[in-house]
């Protein structure tokens, strides 16, 4: 796992930008991974700012609430077009959201994981994190293996998104998502958390058994892991020292 702790949200924002802006020269058609909820808004607005031509990418969302139709401004589809499609020339038919509305579930997540196959993978997997270590919405005791599935969402993960519906009686209580199976076969994940609500998640996670009590720390198995944190959300790290060495003495070939 790579460490990398920026002074502050807004530098290590800029720091994710410019990874995803590489990887997009490097490969004009690559296939990306993305995750909605507060804290990539400010990534997909500097994205947006590039002026990069989208026209070879591809997208994968990690999750949709079940039960949501693509227009319902909660859905991860709206939060999607506002904060990025609408922004950029990715075609529509390069983009893929599970189906809130899906009728068979089962066969859905079927052809969702038959799509990323096609696609060749995921290059590069954007993450979040949530406050019980939920990536995706693969709540705690998620099988490490997952798939793409239904899951249903923790009471913790309902109150924590209540302030996106009004209340926590809005929040749907299912959910399509990733699994973290899906998740680790990408090729490079990229995991952003900021804040101090985040620091003790991030500790376990990174520092902590790995365990599908925490399904983020999953993230130690994988081969390219990397942790894009500010100062706050890196606070209770115990080898912060050492994460910040690597950083500042990697070898120019390896800078991002
Ligand atoms: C939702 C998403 C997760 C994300 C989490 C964190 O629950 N399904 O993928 O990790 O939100 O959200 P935030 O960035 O708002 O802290």
């Amino acid at each position: 796992m790579e460490i990398i702790i920026q002074p502050t949200p807004e530098a290590a924002t800029r720091l994710a930008a410019r990874m995803i802006a590489g990887l997009l020269q490097r490969k004009p058609n690559a296939v990306l991974g993305l995750v909605t909820g507060s804290t990539p808004i400010p990534l997909y607005r500097e994205l947006s700012e590039m002026r990069f031509d989208w026209r070879q990418v591809t997208t994968f969302n990690l999750d949709e609430y079940l039960g949501l139709p693509p227009d319902h401004e909660k859905s991860f589809h709206y939060y999607m077009r506002e904060n990025l499609f609408k922004h950029v020339n990715i075609p529509p038919a390069n983009r893929h959201i599970p189906d809130g509305l899906a009728a068979d579930v089962p066969s859905h997540c079927a052809d969702y994981e038959e799509r990323i196959r096609k696609a060749g993978g995921i290059d590069l997997q954007l993450l979040s994190i949530g406050l019980d270590g939920h990536i995706g919405f693969n709540e705690p005791t998620s099988s490490l293996a997952s798939r793409t599935r239904i899951k249903t969402i923790a009471p913790q993960t309902r109150k924590d998104n209540a302030r996106f519906f009004g209340s926590e009686e809005r929040v749907p209580r299912h959910c399509i998502t990733m699994g973290i199976g899906t998740i680790l076969e990408a090729r490079q994940c990229l995991l952003l958390a900021f804040g101090t609500a985040k620091a003790r998640i991030i500790a376990e996670t990174v520092e902590g058994p790995l365990a599908a009590n925490n399904p983020a720390s999953a993230l130690q198995m994988h081969a390219n892991a990397i942790f894009c944190l500010d100062e706050k959300a890196a606070q209770l790290l115990k080898r912060a020292v050492y994460y910040r060495w690597v950083y500042d003495n990697k070898p120019a070939w390896q800078r991002h």
